[in-house]
């Protein structure tokens, strides 16, 4: 069972790369060449918050970094170097965090079960949750109070990107740089920009600033 099922990726695979090939039979060919993605993708690794699907882009147009909670930490090697990688060498115009409604690692976060080694990853989301306390006291529930935290942690992780050495050398040496928070409902498929979108080191806190 689990073999066929392995092998139906394969199949997958073939009819995938083939699809592509009959629209354009140099793709690969190009892109074995270079890479020149005008975005980087900061999402959650939840298997229903497919990157390259949900905006439509092709292999190519898209640099990604996927973790539990789309969680950016200041000392976090693999999502710096991803960021880093991305701004100074691909010169991406657009960095998006992207959040979901009903994201499990939020929801684990405030849950009182204890789930494993995954509860230190998530005290960065409990840590804001208890910094921010008294914005939840209006919700009704459960999944209210999941999905506002949701969305405050999308905020929280944009002021973490800005706040990196990376993204405000970029904006001192002039290099255009977006940094967008939006999330996405996994009920509907669709995408919510949060209006929080940030250019210029201007927008960011003096103490951040170098
Ligand atoms: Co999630």
């Amino acid at each position: 069972m689990g073999r066929h099922r392995m092998k139906n990726l394969f199949e997958n695979n073939r009819y995938w790369a083939n699809q592509i090939k009959s629209e354009d039979p140099l793709f690969f060919e190009k892109l074995a060449r270079q890479q020149q993605p005008e975005y980087l993708w900061i999402g959650c690794a939840d298997s229903r918050v497919p990157a390259n699907e949900i905006v439509g882009l092709l292999p190519g147009e898209l640099f990604v970094h996927r973790n539990v909670a789309n969680l950016v930490i200041h000392t976090d090697l693999n999502c710096l170097s991803v960021i880093q990688y991305a701004v100074d060498v691909l010169k991406v115009k657009h960095v998006i965090v992207c959040g979901h409604y009903g994201c499990g690692g939020v929801a684990t976060a405030i849950s009182e079960r204890p789930s494993g080694l995954i509860d230190n990853w998530l005290l960065h989301v409990k840590d804001l949750y208890h910094r921010n306390h008294a914005m939840f006291v209006d919700c009704v529930d459960d999944e209210h109070r999941v999905n506002r935290l949701c969305e405050m942690n999308v905020t929280e992780q944009v002021n973490n990107v800005c706040h990196t050495s990376i993204v405000q050398a970029a904006w001192q040496r002039g290099q255009e740089l977006n940094v967008h928070g939006w999330i996405y409902s996994i009920t509907d498929g669709l995408l919510k920009d949060l209006g929080i979108t940030f250019d210029a080191p201007g927008q960011v806190p003096a103490v951040y600033r170098p």
